[in-house]
């Protein structure tokens, strides 16, 4: 795999005003999930859930690229077709998640580290043979009153560039995500300050590592304040916090920024996305996209519920989240547009 193709691969997963869609829970996290709408918590639910995702007809008409996790890059549709080759014929690119997950950290009490980085050569290498294109590392950062911590912030962002460097070296594209979390009080200012210097420190250690950052893609959170914090902004405050953030620290040599969505809901999320590129579109050096997964999947799970003759209305919903979102690239994304489910047939 040359440099060019990464670079390549890099720009795709941005372009055309699409985005990515996250589908990559973890058994935990997607069992927890579907525990709260009442889905049944086994293999062949979570198997018929991704189904109904990748088989949503018109997908590749918002979503450039789809991010798997191990469980799910190994299975297939109930008629047999692996569901790489499905994603693949759907015009979508295959990514996957190759974290390990968070753990607590040593001497840093409230703090998490994400594990993986042992034998991550190997389980990238097997990846790239089954298909992935691209993969997904999330380090995530708590906000308190003595918190995140300089041995935090350093911690994460040296294992996200050690990830990201074996991924090029796999010839795959590093999404790098380094996730401010939305728990707390804390204020939009605080979250901008936290964000800048985690951003900061990540892409110092990507330099030091030699990452390639024309092949590379960040997710990072939007710059909100905490849910519970009291004063919450509009739409355009949060638009301009994020983006006054991203410019001060992140290099134009990104192709692109694929927002999480960190538990907004999606109408929020799509607006908010709206917002920086009504405002901003024109003059950023990087496209502002999304790499959402609650934002765009909830509708479509609570309609679902586990059950076949719903799987026609949660894929519509599913498609006019993701269909919402490229609005919102293009700065032509409306409240309106919620209130009809206009889309698929
Ligand atoms: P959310 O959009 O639900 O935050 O998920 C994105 C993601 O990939 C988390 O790692």
């Amino acid at each position: 795999m040359s440099t060019q193709e990464l670079i390549d691969i890099a720009r795709t997963m941005v372009a055309d005003d699409k985005g990515l869609l996250a589908m990559d829970e973890s058994n935990p996290t997607c069992n927890k999930r579907f525990a709260s709408a009442g889905i049944p918590q086994t293999v062949e639910y979570r198997r018929a859930y991704r189904e109904l995702i990748i088989t949503t007809p018109g997908l590749g008409e918002s979503i450039n690229g789809v991010i798997l996790y191990d469980e799910t890059i190994r299975e297939k549709k109930k008629d047999g077709t692996p569901f790489v080759k499905a994603i693949n014929e759907a015009g979508i690119i295959p990514g996957i998640k190759v974290d390990a997950g968070t753990n607590e950290m040593a001497g840093h009490p409230g703090e998490k580290i994400t594990e993986g980085l042992d034998g991550l050569r190997d389980r990238l290498r097997e990846y790239g043979q089954m298909g992935a294109r691209f993969a997904k590392w999330r380090a995530v950062i708590a906000v308190g009153d003595d918190i995140p911590s300089r041995g935090c912030v350093e911690a994460n962002g040296h294992a996200l560039a050690r990830y990201a460097a074996l991924c090029q070296e796999a010839g795959i594209v590093p999404v790098v995500e380094p996730e401010v979390l939305m728990d707390g009080e804390h204020t939009l200012d605080r979250c901008r300050e936290v964000t800048e210097d985690v951003l900061r420190t990540v892409f110092s250690q990507l330099h030091t590592q030699r990452v390639l950052l024309e092949g590379m893609i960040l997710k990072p959170n939007m710059v909100l304040p905490g849910l519970a914090c009291p004063k919450q902004p509009g739409v355009d405050e949060v638009a301009d916090a994020t983006v006054q953030c991203l410019l001060r620290a992140v290099p134009a040599a990104v192709p692109g920024i694929a927002f999480l969505s960190g538990g907004q809901s999606g109408e929020l999320a799509s607006a908010r996305l709206n917002a920086m590129n009504v405002r901003f579109k024109s003059r950023l050096p990087w496209a502002l996209a999304f790499s959402f997964a609650r934002a765009i999947q909830q509708p479509a799970l609570e309609i679902w519920r586990g059950e076949q003759g719903n799987v026609f209305a949660a894929q519509k919903a599913l498609y006019h989240r993701a269909s919402c979102n490229r609005a919102a690239r293009r700065g032509e994304y409306d409240a309106a547009m919620e209130s009809g489910l206009e889309g698929i047939q």
